[in-house]
């Protein structure tokens, strides 16, 4: 009994996203809708995983073809039974069957192992709302028992009334749902197999009803507009602001940070307004995150200052270093402890040792520098040929004098000094300098230009 398959609707047109794409693609927290709940399907180790998808041709299977799932199409969509009929000839008949929704993205783990919990039979996912309006109402008899799932457009006046309604996210016998799937009708106001049917037919025929509520509200919220994105988009940036906060981290303002992943925090991190963290990033203690930058796929030691608008992506930033303002950290960097990356630098595919600086406009592409180096202003790392790439190789204590450009592919020995406005294009010896300007001079009887008249 413990087997468990999983079936995601995901068939839907979406029409009220005014889209080309398959709703269930448009992402909420930087992530399609569909996939937070094949993450929350994956976490609950089913033997099966079978996503029911209809509309916009193969986009549905093709952007989530790392998941272990099974996709079949629903076509023409004839309702909510008729998708999970879809899904039958996949299941084996033991064990239980759990149905999700592709547009219904925040559904929590532990809500859904609350319902493997609750017993036997037929386990329904229910809420109590204030405004019921257009969701199937559970209708229980005098006992309390549920009786049977009525849809908005089907129900009399009283059951209207029902506060108690369907999120629509059962789990039911497998066996049992391919025959009572099997037996639905579509005789009602909207022409469609509804699979809120089978529970009045489990009624019918003894078997056990359960309900279980969600621990959140907002974890049964589905999306049929932008509008709804939105709102539901919000809510789950309050809740991660919420843990983030819970955990100790000072946020200037819970309602301006964006998580689009995984944000881990350790103690006394500090962050300001208009973040963004995308996939998974790490923030060891006393890191402070400056206004409007924004990091993903990053691991920032402890201790570290990043000053207002940095970006940095895929890269490793060491303890105590000082990042920003305005810096860009791309793919492929790495910076040892204490380095300070200032404004207008960008570092490319990089390993940067401890305690050395650049602080001002420069590039640093596919190096690899020592420690205490000191990158002056405007330096450039030619990396590039027009054809293929070079490294630049700066060895411990270097000095590089501002406006200098190295061509890779060029080394630069311990303890040398490069003087400013230098082209090197050959490799620079330890502990000399090495210049490649040409002497200055006066030339004689030179007029500045003046306009003509
Ligand atoms: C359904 C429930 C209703 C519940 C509500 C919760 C039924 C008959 N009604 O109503 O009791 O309160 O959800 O939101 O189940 N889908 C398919 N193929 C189809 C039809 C639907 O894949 O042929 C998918 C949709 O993409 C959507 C979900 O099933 O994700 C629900 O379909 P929808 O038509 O929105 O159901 P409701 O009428 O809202
Ligand atoms: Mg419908």
């Amino acid at each position: 009994m413990n087997l468990l398959n999983i079936v995601i609707l995901a068939a839907g047109k979406g029409t009220r996203m005014y889209s080309e794409k398959p709703k269930v693609l448009h992402a909420l927290a930087g992530k399609p809708l569909v996939q937070h709940v094949l993450d929350c399907a994956v976490a609950l180790r089913p033997q099966q995983i079978c996503v029911v998808y209809g509309h916009g041709g193969e986009a549905v299977p093709e952007a989530m073809q790392q998941y272990p799932a099974k996709f079949v199409i629903q076509e023409p969509q004839l309702g909510t039974g008729h998708a999970v009929q879809q899904a039958m000839p996949l299941l084996a008949d033991d064990g239980r069957t759990l149905v999700l929704y592709g547009d219904v993205p925040l559904i929590q783990h532990s809500t859904l192992h609350q319902m493997q919990q609750a017993g036997d039979g037929l386990v329904l996912l229910t809420v109590n709302l204030d405004n019921p309006a257009g969701y199937g109402r559970i209708v229980r008899n005098a006992q309390g028992d549920v009786q049977c799932i009525v849809e908005e457009k089907d129900a009399s006046p009283e059951q209207r009334g029902i506060r108690e309604v369907n999120t629509g996210i059962l789990l039911a016998p497998t066996g049992k749902l391919r025959e009572w799937l099997a037996n639905l009708q579509n005789n009602n106001a909207q022409g469609e197999y509804y699979l809120t049917d089978i529970v009045a037919i489990a009624v019918q025929q003894g078997i056990a009803v359960h309900t279980v509520q969600p621990a959140h509200e907002w974890e049964i919220h589905g999306i049929n507009s932008k509008a709804q994105l939105a709102v539901l988009e919000r809510t789950w940036q309050q809740v991660e602001a919420a843990r983030l906060l819970a955990h100790g981290v000072t946020l200037a303002d819970p309602a301006r940070i964006d998580v689009r992943g995984r944000l881990n925090c350790g103690r006394d991190v500090e962050i300001d307004i208009g973040c963004i963290f995308e996939g998974d990033v790490t923030l060891g203690d006393n890191v402070r995150v400056g206004a409007y930058s924004i990091i993903k796929h990053a691991s920032i030691a402890a201790g570290t200052r990043i000053a207002p608008y940095s970006l940095i992506d895929s890269s490793e930033v060491g303890a105590n270093c000082h990042i920003g303002p305005y810096a860009r950290l791309r793919p492929g960097t790495k910076l040892h402890d204490g380095v300070h990356i200032g404004n207008f630098v960008e570092v490319k595919n990089s390993e940067i040792a401890a305690n050395s600086k650049a602080n001002h406009l420069s590039y640093i592409g596919d190096s690899t520098i020592g420690s205490r180096v000191n990158i002056g202003a405007g330096i450039i790392t030619c990396n590039y040929d027009g054809a293929n790439k070079h490294r630049t190789i700066i060895e411990d204590d270097v000095f590089i004098g501002s406006a200098t450009q190295l061509v890779a592919p060029v080394k630069v020995g311990k303890g040398a000094t490069i003087g400013a406005g230098s082209t090197i294009t050959k490799d620079a010896p330890a502990g000399e300098l090495t210049l490649s300007r040409s002497k200055q001079t006066i030339v004689a009887g030179w007029k500045r230009p003046t306009k003509k008249k």
